[in-house]
């Protein structure tokens, strides 16, 4: 761990003209779980991600190598790797945004909730090491249930009396990534230029895909409307099927959540314009405290001066 932070600093200090140069903020990103299947591609691209000058990357094992490896990237973001229990204060100090995809994932014949033992321990324990070391952090979590783990974060930073609901996003991303790619597909259009807004939650039928407010707009209906929307809610099974208890996506969602990380980016250097589907604590439906709706990042303005800059739910539609 210690020579890794060498070669942090190393790294550090070879960009650092660049980095002086350059006229965005100092952004620290912090992934745990950074050894997984998920959050190895998704430090990668986070290393790519010019928005970006600090990467943490934090697990219970492994954090050394992918951390090495991902620093070799002649990108100018600063790259550290902290393993184990002790160093998981060090990892957080500073964050700006924290993603998590710590736990472990889906095999053949299981659900997302079948996952919640494990991974709801998990979960707490990272989010009171949160409340602790970077409080203001923005938090994007991916480990499944996602349905639940958002909701336990919640109480973890309640009871620690840092609960900001505007900072707490379940990431569902991928919902919307994959309705986009099987929307455009189905439809002929070019698969970049198509939105498809996805709300709800995120399991089996949760996750409604709303094909009515695509765009651009094709008309979708009947046995077509009911055959993409099973396949967008399904998407997770059929990779989970593919891979043959093997994992589940990693490589996409690594993708969903550095799209996601890097809207949260955006958001809080004061990018307008900025919506993305999440789950987040809501009060559109009276009966669900969390839903996922289209959230726009903006900034706060206090007693009119540009205060503290946060990223939070506003519901569009
Ligand atoms: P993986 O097993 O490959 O990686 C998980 C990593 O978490 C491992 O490196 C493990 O050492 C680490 N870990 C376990 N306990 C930890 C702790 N206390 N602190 C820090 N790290 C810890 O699993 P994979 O495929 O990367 O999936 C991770 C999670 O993401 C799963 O819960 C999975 O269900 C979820 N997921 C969520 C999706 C979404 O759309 N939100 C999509 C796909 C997966």
């Amino acid at each position: 761990v210690r020579s890794l932070r060498l070669v942090g600093q190393h790294v550090h200090k070879q960009h650092s003209r660049e980095m002086s140069s350059s006229v965005g903020p100092q952004r620290k990103v912090t992934i745990l779980g950074a050894a997984g299947g998920i959050g190895q591609p998704l430090g990668l691209l986070m290393k790519l991600n010019p928005l970006v000058t600090h990467l943490s990357l934090y697990d219970i094992a492994g954090t050394p190598g992918v951390a090495a490896d991902i620093s070799h990237c002649n990108t100018p973001a600063e790259v550290s790797g902290f393993a184990g229990d002790e160093d998981l204060g060090k990892a957080l100090e500073g964050s700006d945004v924290v993603i998590i995809p710590a736990g472990v994932p889906r095999k053949p014949g299981m659900t997302r909730d079948d996952l919640f033992k494990i991974n709801a321990g998990i979960v707490k324990t990272l989010c009171t090491a949160i409340s602790q070391h970077c409080p203001e952090a923005i938090v994007n979590m991916i480990s499944n249930p996602v349905n639940s783990t958002v909701p336990i974060a919640a109480e973890v930073f309640k009871k620690a009396g840092t609960y900001d609901p505007r900072k707490l996003f379940g990431v569902t991303t991928l919902d919307v990534v994959r309705a986009r790619t099987f929307y455009a597909a189905k439809k002929g259009l070019n698969v970049r230029d198509v939105d498809v807004p996805v709300v709800g939650g995120h399991a089996g039928i949760t996750i409604l895909p709303l094909f009515s407010q695509a765009t651009p707009y094709k008309p979708v209906e009947g046995d077509e409307l009911e055959a993409l929307t099973k396949r967008t809610q399904d998407g997770g099974t059929e990779v989970v099927q593919a891979k043959a208890g093997k994992g589940s996506a990693t490589l996409s969602m690594a993708y969903a959540g550095a799209v996601f990380a890097e809207a949260c980016l955006k958001g809080l250097n004061g990018e307008k314009g900025i919506v993305e589907c999440t789950y987040v604590q809501s009060s559109v439906i009276p009966e669900l405290p969390f839903f996922a709706s289209k959230i726009r990042a903006y900034k706060f303005l206090d007693g009119g001066a540009e205060h503290n800059i946060h990223v939070g739910p506003k519901v569009i539609s």
